[in-house]
């Protein structure tokens, strides 16, 4: 009997685009919802854009439009960059609709009535010029701390302290630069602790999480769970708490009544009314949120309390990932690696993406790292090189010198080989379910390798000049082993597949539910039509660059927006004229833009380095750990990315110049305290070295 099962993957905000940290979760979450449909499942995914909180306010007012027309425009992008990556959602909401309003009501009342919601007084810092109570991420002060400077109201990202937002020192309202006041308010909570029996049985059930996850969050129980601030103040982007004036729902709770509510939507409009409470209200069926690790707390603690709250069922399991590193390091924006959906499509295939992805997932919540050399070769070793190359070579080659047409029955070592690569299917099929992909795309390869192994053996090209029907054979053996291999990788790789459904002149189309068969007595299939292409290095360069420039702009732009609305700040009254001195200054800075001075010239100070040792970094395969002696008493840990073209061997004793007065930066693998001056990319890079005797520590200029 077919399983029903309801999917979800978290609600990307509503105040940014789709990343390929993002993607992460919708191409993991595609991947098992289209195993469960092969499967023939009922399966429902379901998503939505998160809308409401004060970012998505603000940058609205900074559009000039309201936020409505913002959260229609980004859900539009979206679920545009959503799709182009194959990601089938069945519905994909909004949190800001009728259906979320109703019910983010209904579980309120309904916890409200069984007492667990009560009030308090807080103070709280409010801007008077914007009338509105300040989130701590819009307040920018001092660090009370370590005295840094331009810190948020919440922690302090020089020294990682936090603190309340009212300890910051000359602190600031982030959005018009006033200094705030405190004011009193009163706040709705949720009484998180009145669930902490229920929640500590919910997460010792069987599967429900990961059991890193249930101890991290055990630790939290075992502290006391505390109350719940659900209220924010007006102005806020959000639905009016009912039986009160001037409160709002904080995001965070409607946020994942969301889930219910995309749901409801799509139910309601497609006939199935009953499915919402078959889902929702009864545990009968089962319901899987795939989510990022950062959010656990929020769908592991809350979301079951609520639910709970609110009468209505709890998941069957939430699956948590990784975070997304580029290249061993953190997504950045000013290193072009925080890479937006929309820029990635214009360089390279999504299911490229999708099949990188699916080499490197598992059921655990390890980071998973995008190397793009791996991902190059991966791609064109596994992809291009043994699934599509076994097609071409069969079909392109020689079936279509055959008419296309195959022999009327398997041999007997091609049957050998079909049952090898048929009787494979439970196996995959059980790495689909428990999300081991990686695994299961190491299955697939490997009987690849078999396949592609076969017909080396055979040489169909060779059987071809003498003894055409033995080619045929060839032919009909390798094809329908290599049919199973497209349905294994269709999850993944919906596209490729489809591709090889057509080219392979299929009836239906591949599923695992059907037992795999080989093809009718001389069936007839297609010319070959592209499946894969090679990739190169160079669309990421092309694609970081753009990033990195797209960034820089944006950071200008915004540097010189701050400044002028600093101003403002400071002299509300200079009206007029204030803005012809901007306007002023924008001119003068255009007309020297990339001319320096000797003073700004002087602050970079360039010295002569000797490089004392050079190691590999394990795990970094760009990146070699350095001993720059530059005359001081210790020599310098220097992480240089120049392993593509030096030998560590080779460095040893070479002079070099440095940077040597960059703030040291701090990387995975260790602190960088000087940077080695260098031109060209990958193996024709070259490290600039003094033309005569010259002493470590020498300065250049
Ligand atoms: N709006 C909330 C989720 C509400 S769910 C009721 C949110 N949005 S988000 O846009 O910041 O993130 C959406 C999902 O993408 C989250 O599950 C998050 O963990 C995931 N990721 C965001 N950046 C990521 C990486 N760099 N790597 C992997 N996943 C990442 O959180
Ligand atoms: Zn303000």
């Amino acid at each position: 009997m077919s399983r029903k099962i309801l999917v979800t993957s978290a609600l990307p905000y509503a105040n940014g685009a789709i990343h390929l940290g993002h993607l992460v979760e919708y191409v993991q979450t595609d991947i098992w919802v289209r195993f469960q449909r092969l499967q023939g499942n009922e399966v429902y995914y379901f998503c939505a854009d998160d809308t409401h909180g004060t970012p998505i306010m603000i940058a609205a007012r900074n559009r000039g439009i309201t936020p409505e027309q913002l959260v229609n425009q980004i859900r539009k992008e979206h679920f545009e960059d959503l799709t182009a990556f194959q990601v089938e959602f069945d519905n994909f909401y909004s949190t800001n609709t009728p259906e979320n309003r109703a019910l983010s009501e209904e579980i309120y009342l309904k916890a409200k009535e069984k007492g667990h919601i009560h009030k308090k007084s807080l103070n709280q810092l409010f801007c008077i010029h914007d009338d509105m109570f300040l989130p701590d991420r819009f307040v920018r002060g001092t660090c009370p701390k370590c005295g840094a400077t331009d810190q948020y109201g919440d922690s302090c990202e020089v020294c990682s302290s936090t603190y309340r937002p009212e300890e910051l020192k000359d602190s600031r309202c982030s959005i018009c630069g006033n200094p705030p006041v405190e004011k009193e308010s009163e706040h709705i909570f949720f009484q998180l602790a009145d669930f902490q029996q229920f929640l500590e049985e919910w997460l010792k059930t069987p599967n429900r999480v990961d059991e890193g996850v249930r101890k991290k969050m055990h630790e939290w129980i075992d502290q006391g769970l505390r109350h719940w601030d659900i209220s924010r103040d007006g102005p806020y982007f959000g639905f009016a708490i009912p039986g009160e004036t001037n409160k709002f729902f904080y995001v965070w709770l409607d946020a994942p009544i969301g889930y219910m509510a995309s749901s409801l939507n799509f139910f309601r409009k497609t006939g199935k009314d009953d499915l919402f409470d078959a889902f929702w209200r009864s545990e009968e069926n089962e319901v899987y949120h795939f989510i990022g690790k950062d959010i656990v707390y929020f769908h592991t603690l809350f979301w079951p309390a609520l639910l709970s709250a609110g009468d209505f069922r709890t998941p069957t399991s939430v699956f948590v990932h990784g975070f997304l590193t580029v290249n061993g390091e953190k997504m950045s924006k000013s290193r072009g690696t925080f890479v937006r959906a929309s820029t990635y499509l214009k360089h390279m295939d999504p299911e490229c993406l999708r099949y990188f992805y699916a080499t490197r997932l598992g059921p655990a919540l390890d980071d998973l790292d995008l190397n793009t050399e791996d991902f190059v070769q991966r791609y064109n070793s596994d992809v291009v090189g043994n699934i599509a190359n076994l097609f071409s070579r069969l079909v392109s080659g020689i079936a279509s010198k055959l008419e296309f047409r195959l022999s009327s029955e398997l041999s007997k070592e091609g049957k050998v080989l079909f049952d090898r690569v048929a009787q494979k299917k439970q196996a995959i099929v059980s790495c689909y379910e428990n999300r081991q992909y990686a695994k299961a795309i190491r299955e697939i390869q490997s009987l690849s390798d078999e396949v592609n192994r076969f017909i080396t053996e055979k040489e169909p090209w060779k059987q071809i000049k003498t003894d055409a029907e033995a080619a045929r054979q060839t032919v009909t053996d390798a094809i329908n082993a290599a049919m199973a291999l497209a349905l294994y990788l269709k999850p993944v790789l919906p596209v490729l597949s489809g591709g090889v459904e057509e080219l392979l002149a299929l009836e239906t189309p591949l599923r695992f539910d059907t037992d795999l068969r080989p093809l009718a007595f001389g069936h007839e299939i297609r010319p070959y039509r592209h499946l894969a292409g090679r990739i190169e290095k160079k669309a990421f360069d092309a694609m970081f660059d753009e990033e990195r420039i797209e960034a820089e702009a944006n950071a200008s732009e915004k540097k010189s927006a701050s400044s002028k609305s600093e101003k403002a700040a400071n002299s509300p009254k200079q009206g007029k004229s204030g803005k012809k001195e901007n306007a002023g200054k924008g001119m003068e800075d255009q007309a020297t833009e990339g001319i320096i001075t000797i003073d700004d010239l002087t602050k970079v100070e360039l010295r002569v380095g000797q490089i004392v040792s050079a190691e590999l970094i394990e795990g970094a395969d760009r990146l070699l750990r350095i001993q720059l002696d530059v005359g001081e008493e210790n020599p310098r840990n220097v992480i240089a990315g120049i392993r593509s073209a030096y030998a560590p061997e080779e460095l040893k004793d070479l002079k070099v110049v440095c940077v040597s007065n960059l703030k040291p930066r701090k990387m995975k693998f260790g602190t960088s305290e000087a940077m080695l001056l260098a031109t060209g990319k990958n193996d024709s890079l070259t490290l600039f070295v003094p033309h005569r005797n010259a002493v470590p520590g020498d300065r250049l200029g």
